[in-house]
């Protein structure tokens, strides 16, 4: 069976954890990278934060990550109540069947819920995408970031303001590893079988002619002045370049409560699988985005990024990348468009580590550190 533990192995295993979206592209090489190997074993554990076909099945179904061999179903609800509910369906399993290590990937609820339940059964944890600090204590996944951080064995960082982040937060310099970005190996092991697809073909757009937009950050969608402000921008935008609208269920429901259900004039369409919206990122003129992953992955793709936000975490796409921080002004958002649509964004050139191998230096240290403790 793919999802099961190779049975007669001695090899330590690591407990893998994914719960939502932008965490099933960041353990897919890893999984694969483990199941390659006789020296190490993996289980997979799907918390189920994500749960609509769109948001979690058909990632795994486009990049082959096999069936999870727990799924704990948590699904929706308050911060508390979600958080609370991994760590209890969590920590029972990892008392039934303990691992050597459990490892978590960026900043989601499901990620400091498993860490925690982990440390305090002195189960070590690896933390992938460790060190990234947008400055902003008001966003959710900042908190997830410090806290999972501050209780890790390993740190994995993907950029060197990670490691000085954890540093100025007194993390042991032997605990913290640069090895690039796990997120930016799925690219690449995809981006050639992306570009193949039909996806421009069947939306009717032209390479290098339209926009790509998400939001779903709470900050911007769950306040309607401000969505209606970022909306106006958008749609002036929109009047020279169409903009494709993947829209986030969280979002969708935003512009249902919040704007008496008057959608913006773009092209709003369901969130869109992992392929298809790389194909859509390496052929657009321009990515306008709230997310974090897709800073970067634009940035490994050489597109230019606006993101609508006052900070970000991950600055080596704005020092070294094509990212542009934007703020939700819609002049400034106008403007920096405008310049994109009319010379042309940053160039940019792909960060340091970003070279599909991240997921090997990650098992590689793990292996190591795990053999030295047996
Ligand atoms: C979560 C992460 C965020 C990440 C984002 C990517 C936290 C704190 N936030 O935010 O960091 O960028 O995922 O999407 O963990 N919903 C569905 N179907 C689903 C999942 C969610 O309809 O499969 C709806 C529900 O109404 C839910 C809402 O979306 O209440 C928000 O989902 P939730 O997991 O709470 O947070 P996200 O906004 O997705």
């Amino acid at each position: 069976m793919p999802g099961s533990p190779k049975s007669s192995s001695s090899a330590p295993r690591i407990l893998i954890v994914a719960g939502a979206r932008p965490n099933f592209m960041k353990i897919a090489p890893i999984l694969k990278e483990i199941r390659s190997r006789d020296d190490v074993d993996a289980t997979l554990v799907h918390t189920g934060q994500h749960y609509d076909d769109r948001m979690s099945a058909s990632f795994f179904r486009a990049l082959g990550i096999p069936e999870p061999d727990h799924n704990l179903s948590v699904g929706s609800g308050t911060h508390g109540e979600q958080t609370a509910a991994v760590l209890t369906k969590i920590e029972r399993l990892l008392i039934d069947e303990p691992p050597a290590a459990v490892l978590v990937v960026g900043d989601v609820n499901s990620t400091i819920a498993a860490a925690l339940a982990a440390v305090k059964l002195g189960i070590p944890v690896a933390h992938v995408e460790a060190g990234l600090r947008a400055g902003d204590r008001a966003m959710p996944e900042e908190i997830n970031r410090i806290l999972t951080d501050a209780i890790s064995d390993w740190l994995f960082t993907t950029e060197r303001s990670g490691d000085e982040n954890l540093q100025r937060e007194g993390i042991p310099a032997e605990r913290i590893h640069f090895v690039g970005n796990v997120m930016i190996d799925t690219l690449m092991a995809n981006l050639e079988r992306a570009r193949e697809l039909s996806t421009l073909e069947d939306f009717e757009l032209e390479p290098q002619a339209y926009g790509l937009l998400t939001l779903h950050r709470p900050s911007n969608v769950d306040d309607p002045t401000v969505l209606s402000r970022l909306f106006s921008a958008l749609e002036k935008i929109h009047a020279d370049v169409p903009i494709l609208f993947p829209t986030h269920p969280r979002t969708r429901s935003a512009i249902s409560s919040l704007l008496g259900g008057e959608t913006p004039a773009l092209r709003m369409v369901e969130p869109i699988g992992y392929l298809d919206f790389l194909n859509l990122m390496a052929n657009a003129r321009l990515v306008l985005t709230d997310s974090g992953g897709i800073q970067e992955e634009t940035t490994a793709l050489g597109t230019p990024c606006l993101t609508l936000r006052e900070n970000t975490e991950r600055p080596i796409t704005l020092t070294e990348g094509t990212n542009v921080l934007c703020g939700t002004d819609p002049d400034r958002i106008l403007a920096a468009a405008r310049e994109i649509i009319d010379v042309g964004g940053r160039k940019g050139s792909r960060p340091e580590f970003w070279d599909g191998q991240a997921s090997k230096r990650i098992v590689d240290v793990l292996v190591e550190s795990l053999e030295a403790r047996a």
